[in-house]
């Protein structure tokens, strides 16, 4: 028997997640990325030092889990919050991912905030999604994608994704993504 298709069985739940704050009070995992672990992610490297000295070290986004086995049949969910703000023009982003497992795609329901999904392919095609409250970005399989707030609360949206799927930084660290949003005169642009 192929290992990948065993799935464990486990019993039906449910949770609670409070669609104004984003927060999911029974998460176990708590996933904080402040604006130190953003370094070599975005233009102006000095102006993100001077956020991290400005603020101490704010919290740029969060993600709240409540894991499931991570396994083929299995779907993993979670809620992603991102906050507001610019570094230099650039507005405040996700590192952004590849899956580990390809050939899995996943749905963002955006509850809160404005912005966008960025999403690239390693062919080099890259897409800008709008967000906002209400709306739903379906990333396909095969498509690194990166959330960017562009407006002044919490971009926050719900996840849910292939359990197996895992997740690969792959080269947006080194290469970053083909465009980046920024505000240029009061204005969003998409450079
Ligand atoms: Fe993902």
């Amino acid at each position: 028997m192929m290992t990948k298709n065993i799935t464990t069985f486990i019993n039906p739940f449910s949770l609670g997640i409070d669609l104004e704050t984003g927060n999911m009070p029974q998460a176990t995992n708590h996933l904080v990325r402040r604006a130190s672990d953003m370094k070599g992610y975005y233009m102006n490297e000095d102006a993100l030092q001077e956020l991290i000295n400005r603020d101490a070290n704010p919290i740029h986004y969060e993600v709240f889990e409540f894991p499931v086995p991570e396994e083929y049949g299995h779907l993993m969910y979670c809620i992603s919050k991102l906050h507001p703000g610019k570094i230099g023009e650039e507005y405040f982003f996700t590192k952004g991912h590849y899956h580990k497992v390809e050939q899995t795609a996943e749905i963002y329901l955006c509850l809160k905030g404005e912005g966008y999904m960025l999403m690239k392919t390693n062919e080099g095609k890259c897409e800008a999604v709008r967000m906002e409250r209400g709306q739903m970005v379906y990333v396909p399989p095969y498509w690194a994608h990166r959330s960017v707030n562009t407006g002044v609360i919490p971009l926050i949206s719900f996840c849910v994704y292939p359990a197996e799927a895992g997740h690969n930084y792959g080269d947006i660290l080194e290469q970053g993504f083909p465009r980046r949003i920024v505000e240029i005169e009061n204005t969003v642009r998409i450079i």
